[in-house]
């Protein structure tokens, strides 16, 4: 119980206050802390099961005693809005991005300043990209840097309800927002636009823009809105001319998916080369399909107790990357497999047999006999 003494009886004070006071988001910030006196004292198990607690899904805000305004869909009576915790995870962002990002919570700390001088503008930032490429991850990232709660709407659930009653759901939305302070994730953006493709609907599509534009002109300087579709060009002019901060989500490059192999395989030990010839291996994977493939990966080297198998996660991420998704496979590579990917790495992806040889977890002489054995190279 040592590390209890560590942590302090005014966090525990805190931590009740904020239970009964329903601040999930306080009682998260919270719990981290205890879980990091925790793992500081002796108790691992204890700040890691406390850990998996707060990462677990959202609380419903129902959960969170705002029962009476929480907006519901009317036939489902599902939430319409959701908390969700702040991400643990680290983020990797081009160099674009990081800007953009900068400069959004830079001018939304400084709101104030910003009214004070005439200089405001809506906080109000678009996320497009394809799916698994962090933009959700990113919506937790700035709601996380702002200290505010993240509030999630899944336009998708809003309109799968009764016809005509998609524009009173995102009304709901809008007036039980702003009265909280949070940030405000419209998620699945699309899901308005594809009311389009079924000519019936023209007239709901037409009701249900403008209501999310009159939603979002009856926010103050304050609210802080992200939105997120997979295909900006998809929305309604007048929603897109509605987010001053744009960002495209592209997957990944080089440096990044280094990052990420780094990060997801290696808990960001330095294995700074093998995370370099992943990189290669895995063009145009997002990073979800990076995740996908590396906790596959670390599953396989738990259950089967041996090391991470860097030339099945090549394999997997090469195959991957040319559309055929792949997860690293349970057994090791066969030899066959094996001069396959030899040949690849060192043929169009112009690796050094160096670095083959170590991806494949042969000799470089292996690697030449591959080389040879698999006929005249490519
Ligand atoms: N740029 C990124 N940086 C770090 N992790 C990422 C990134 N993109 C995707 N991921 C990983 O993939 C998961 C899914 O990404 P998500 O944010 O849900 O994508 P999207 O909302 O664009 O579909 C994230 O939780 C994270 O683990
Ligand atoms: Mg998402």
């Amino acid at each position: 119980m040592g590390c209890f003494m560590a942590m302090g009886a005014s966090d525990v004070i805190e931590l009740v206050e904020a239970a009964l006071a329903a601040d999930y988001t306080r009682v998260r910030r919270l719990a981290g802390k205890i879980a990091t006196a925790l793992s500081e004292g002796e108790d691992k198990d204890a700040a890691k099961k406390l850990r998996s607690l707060i990462r677990r899904s959202g609380v419903p805000l129902q959960a969170s005693g705002f029962v009476e305004s929480l907006p519901v869909d009317s036939k489902s009576r599902m939430p319409l809005v959701e908390e969700q915790p702040w991400p643990t995870s680290p983020l990797f962002l081009d160099e674009n991005t990081i800007s953009v990002f900068h400069c959004f919570i830079e001018d939304a700390k400084n709101v104030d300043i910003l009214v004070e001088n005439g200089l405001s503008t809506r906080l109000s930032m678009l996320l497009s990209g394809a799916p698994g490429t962090g933009k959700s991850l990113l919506a937790g990232h700035i709601a996380k840097q702002l200290g505010k709660p993240l509030y999630v709407v899944r336009l998708d659930s809003v309109i799968s309800s009764l016809l005509g009653d998609t524009a009173k759901n995102v009304r709901r939305v809008f007036e039980f927002v702003p009265s909280r302070e949070a940030v405000l994730f419209l998620d699945e953006m699309d899901a308005v636009a594809k009311l389009r493709d079924d000519s019936q609907e023209l007239g709901e599509l037409k009701r249900v823009v403008n209501t999310v534009i009159q939603g979002l002109d009856s926010l103050d300087d304050h609210a802080i809105v992200i939105g997120a579709t997979n295909h900006s060009q998809l929305l309604d002019p007048a929603i897109w001319r509605r987010f001053p901060y744009k960002v495209e989500m592209n997957v990944p490059n080089a440096q990044m998916r280094a990052d990420m192999w780094c990060h997801f395989l290696f808990k960001d030990e330095d294995e700074a080369k093998a995370s370099d010839v992943l990189a290669a291996v895995s063009k145009g994977l997002t990073g979800a399909d990076i995740e996908a493939i590396a906790g596959a990966a670390r599953r396989r080297s738990v259950l089967a107790q041996r090391e991470l198998d860097v030339g099945g996660i090549a394999w997997a991420a090469l195959h991957s990357s040319e559309g055929r998704p792949q997860l690293p496979p349970v057994e090791t590579l066969t030899s066959g497999q094996k001069i396959e990917l030899a040949r690849r790495l060192c043929g169009s992806l112009a690796l050094s047999q160096a670095d083959a040889a170590r991806v494949i977890g042969v000799t470089r002489q292996a690697v030449r006999k591959y080389l040879m054995e698999g006929g005249d190279g490519d």
